[in-house]
């Protein structure tokens, strides 16, 4: 990995703001000193998730997902630490020297200048459309079929020129190389013989979550006789169609406002649906469903709407997608468009209004799946058959009941043989499915219940919540404890992570917990953000009575102390046995004269 320089990502931390960073993710409503909201990486009723402006910290008391703005960014967009750094600093206008490249790093190098590439190439396309003579056929096209200045604007919507190397030597005079234009997907053949991959069309960018430009779909003028309708830009290294949702970037405020999203499958229906003011929309791009879209979708919703042709071949390709979005969790709803209508024609003729009594009207996918079971001739056998994994996949027993009501009522059976039907597919499943809670356990720090932990660990980490809090008290517990007194391996890290911290005198809770491995990152926000000793544990980390604090501290002591009393009583008593069976009476003396030195239990 490459070094950012320490005072570049100083920089970087100081010119961030969390609560800024975080509230393009997350809608923060002011709570005291703190900012709280629903937490972005795990499904929440209430909001547990929780920012603290002084400490530029976020810490989840859901999931225990913690730490500063670079972390929070790493979390939420799956970055690496550095590119988390490059990003804020980006974000910041704080320029990253050119550092020495490792192979991480040329990889991130090089989708850098391909992505560079393709916004490159989208602002030609753009340029090309709204100012060409040659591109005015197009603007008839679009403004024939209704979109507005500013919708072509906000989708960057461009113009391929007819010429065979309009792009290409545009994107050469741009400084890219040939090999890159081609790698790129933006240009088609070798060294010898280039052309524009995208000629005499209407081009779409299509931009990955963070809105950057990482494919094309270009589509032709008017009706499509003997060339397909779309031409998309190949997988390439830099771009994965199945991790890619179009018109997501321009629609994540929207989700969350709504609490739901909806995935159609159209660039048109998208563009269409945002005019309209439905902005929680994106488009699949013709694809089935994958998890890793799934996935992106559930940083911002569970709740998940598909709005396909009914009869399209889409929609058959989708389907499959749909038992992989449940699997990872997401809560579907299929809406039912009227026959040939896609989004796009729905929305043009019966509006926002028309289009939420068509959401209203939406199955779930257990009753989208037991129509189409219907449709095809099955019995009530058949169908039960056909559904049962999905009604097993249902892990709130409050949902599963529900679904449980639905498919009784829909196939005329008790709601008792639906159950025993689910037990015994479940049992026979078991090994088979991809348990969902993996995925969350691979994206949160799960720490060991509270439950588990006793007296001993909650004082060794009480110790640690009185040292965060007030650093200076380390000298009393070292003092009287030593320095090697914490038996959790977890606490015990931690421990010896902050203290020297404390003893340079610097101890700032945000910078060490980039430095902390998860668990132990989870560990330190949660000590730093969970609420105060102190009467009632007030909110206010300055507002508790400071005699109170040295009361605490004295009973963490002596829980301690007892503890290693207890231990060493019990290592004493062993060897006390031994050396009775042994007859050393000279050893017997003197662990008897131990055990009197390390007191009796209170
Ligand atoms: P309009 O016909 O202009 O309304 O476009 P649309 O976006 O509604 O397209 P349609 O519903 O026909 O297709 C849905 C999506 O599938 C498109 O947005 C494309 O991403 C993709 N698609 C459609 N036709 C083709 C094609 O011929 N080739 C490829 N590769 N993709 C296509
Ligand atoms: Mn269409």
């Amino acid at each position: 990995m490459a070094l950012i320089p320490a005072d570049i990502i100083e920089d970087v931390r100081i010119q961030t703001d969390i609560v800024n960073l975080v509230g393009e993710y997350v809608k923060l409503e002011k709570k005291g000193r703190n900012y709280t909201g629903a937490c972005p990486f795990h499904q929440e009723r209430d909001p547990s998730f929780t920012v603290n402006p002084e400490k530029q910290m976020f810490y989840c008391f859901g999931c225990q997902a913690g730490g500063s703005a670079i972390k929070f960014l790493m979390l939420i967009e799956s970055l690496t630490f550095v590119e988390s750094v490059r990003r804020l600093a980006n974000r910041a206008g704080i320029n990253l020297p050119d550092l020495e490249k490792s192979g991480d790093d040329k990889k991130a190098a090089r989708e850098e200048r391909a992505w560079r590439a393709n916004a490159e190439a989208g602002d030609f396309y753009h340029h090309y459309l709204l100012n060409s003579p040659e591109a005015k056929p197009a603007r008839e096209y679009l403004a024939g079929r209704g979109l507005s200045q500013e919708t072509i604007n906000t989708f960057k919507i461009g113009y391929a020129p007819a010429a065979w190397d309009s792009l290409t030597v545009h994107m050469r005079k741009a400084g890219y190389r040939t090999e890159e234009i081609v790698e790129t997907g933006l240009a088609v053949g070798d060294r010898n013989k280039v052309f524009d991959r995208f000629r005499n069309r209407i081009i779409f960018p299509v931009a990955n979550a963070q809105g950057r430009v990482v494919a094309f779909g270009g589509r032709i003028l008017g009706a499509a006789d003997n060339q397909p309708k779309y031409l998309n830009t190949p997988e390439t290294p830099f771009f994965n169609k199945g991790k890619i949702l179009y018109g997501l970037h321009l629609a994540r405020q929207a989700i969350r406002q709504a609490g739901y999203a909806v995935i159609m499958e159209g660039y048109m229906d998208v563009v269409t649906a945002h005019q309209s003011g439905i902005r929680n929309v994106m488009a699949s791009m013709g694809t089935s469903l994958t998890a890793d879209q799934g996935k992106l979708l559930l940083r911002y919703t569970r709740d998940i709407y598909i709005a396909y042709d009914a009869d399209s071949a889409g929609m058959k390709a989708a389907a499959r997608g749909l038992d992989i979005l449940q699997q990872i969790g997401c809560r579907l709803k299929v809406i039912s468009m009227p026959r040939d209508t896609d989004p796009d024609d729905f929305i043009r003729q019966k509006g926002a209004q028309g289009w939420n009594a068509l959401l209203e009207g939406a199955d779930s996918l257990l009753e989208y799946k037991m129509s189409l079971a219907r449709t095809s001739g099955r019995d009530a056998r058949g169908i039960l058959d056909e559904i049962l994994p999905n009604l097993s996949e249902i892990k709130s027993d409050i949902e599963l009941e529900d679904g449980i009501k639905t498919v009784a009522s829909r196939l005329n059976i008790s709601w008792e043989a639906v159950k025993g039907e689910i037990r015994r597919y479940r049992a026979s499943q078991r090994k088979i499915w991809v348990k969902p809670d993996k995925i969350a356990k691979n994206t949160h720090n799960i720490l060991k219940s509270d439950k588990t932990r006793d007296a001993l660990s909650g004082a060794e980490m009480g110790i640690l919540k009185i040292l965060v809090e007030k650093p200076e008290k380390l000298n009393l517990f070292r003092s009287v404890l030593g320095n090697d007194f914490i038996q959790d391996p977890l606490v015990k890290e931690l421990y010896l992570a902050v203290v020297p911290w404390i003893d340079s005198g610097r101890f700032e809770p945000a910078r060490l917990l980039d430095e902390l491995g998860e668990q132990q990152a989870a560990l330190l926000s949660r000590l730093i953000m969970e609420k105060s000793f102190g009467p009632g544990g007030t909110e206010d980390s300055a507002g508790y009575d400071p005699q109170d604090i040295d009361r605490i501290a004295e009973d963490y002591i002596n829980v301690i102390k007892r503890n290693d009393q207890a231990r060493k009583r019990i290592v004493f008593m062993q060897e006390l046995a031994k050396a009775e069976k042994n007859n050393d009476i000279d050893l017997v003396n003197d662990i008897l004269k131990k055990l009197q030195e390390i007191g009796n239990p209170e």
